[in-house]
């Protein structure tokens, strides 16, 4: 069975399930799983229920979809995504994705955690992401190009909408919180950067970096979905202070920073 096959089962699956008709998709990074709790008359569907989809193998990403409303919007809640450093080749990586757009689901928020890398970019930040470079050594559109999902050459210029990044900036603004814009690099992992690979980071232009969000965001692009990508800035990335990193670091932020990060989403949805 065709991967366009497998997500179109997959796609039809959830409209027979509630899911049609959604206003938005979000993806929720690390330790963000708690914004499902926000939805009202949410419902609740195991990754494992629907059909071809792939089952994140992380610890602490729950691996459930959940379909509520939110300030009168249709949200979707994909709460555990799965990574290229599991093991999973990027077509596995961004099938969620791919069922996002065969749903019709129109615009998608991606969120990660990231390291910061520019000064703007400390820990517990967070960032819009304007652009991103990709650093995985891969590309999801690698292979034969089915026309059905969109172009062999799909343009890059705008991944991340103006459009979506300006109503971000309203939200936090009317929040009262700050929030950063910059570039996110992404790279395979899993073992954390050196030092070294982050100054070269940072002369490329990078402001924070991450192990996932670029795939599916190309992936959103190719379908003509329109992105927003918003990192939490869980720690400095490698070599920015002395100190090594570690992974509870990372949920330790994203903990300290999900009740302001849940408020921003909640006023961006508000305003889609
Ligand atoms: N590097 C890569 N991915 C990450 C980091 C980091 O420092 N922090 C959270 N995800």
């Amino acid at each position: 069975m065709s991967n366009f096959d497998q997500v179109t089962e997959a796609a039809e699956w959830l409209r027979g399930h509630g899911c049609g008709g959604a206003d938005v998709a979000v993806v929720l990074g690390s330790g963000l799983g708690d914004f499902a709790d926000h939805l009202a008359e949410p419902f609740t569907i195991p990754y494992g229920d629907i059909p071809h989809w792939p089952a994140s193998r992380v610890i602490g990403h729950a691996g459930k979809l959940v379909g509520g409303t939110l300030r009168g919007k249709h949200v979707l809640a994909l709460s555990g995504r799965v990574h290229a450093y599991e093991g999973h080749d990027l077509q596995t990586v961004t099938f969620a994705m791919r069922a996002m757009g065969r749903l019709g689901v129109p615009q998608v928020i991606l969120t990660n955690a990231a390291g910061g890398i520019s000064p703007n970019c400390s820990r517990g930040a967070l960032m819009v992401i304007d652009d991103h470079i990709n650093l995985m050594g891969n590309n999801p559109l690698v292979g034969p190009n089915d026309e059905r999902y969109g172009l062999r050459f799909p343009d890059m210029t705008h991944v991340y909408s103006p459009r979506l990044r300006a109503i971000a900036d309203a939200a936090a603004a009317e929040q009262g919180a700050p929030l950063q814009h910059g570039v996110y690099v992404a790279v395979l992992g899993p073992s954390y950067e050196t030092p070294a690979e982050i100054r070269a980071f940072r002369v490329l232009g990078a402001d924070a970096v991450g192990m996932s969000t670029a795939p599916e965001a190309i992936v959103a692009r190719h379908m003509g979905i329109e992105v927003l990508g918003i990192s939490c800035i869980t720690n400095p990335a490698a070599g920015v202070f002395p100190e090594p990193l570690h992974h509870d670091e990372v949920m330790e932020t994203a903990r300290q920073v999900k009740g302001q990060f849940i408020g921003l989403l909640e006023r961006i949805i508000a305003r889609l």
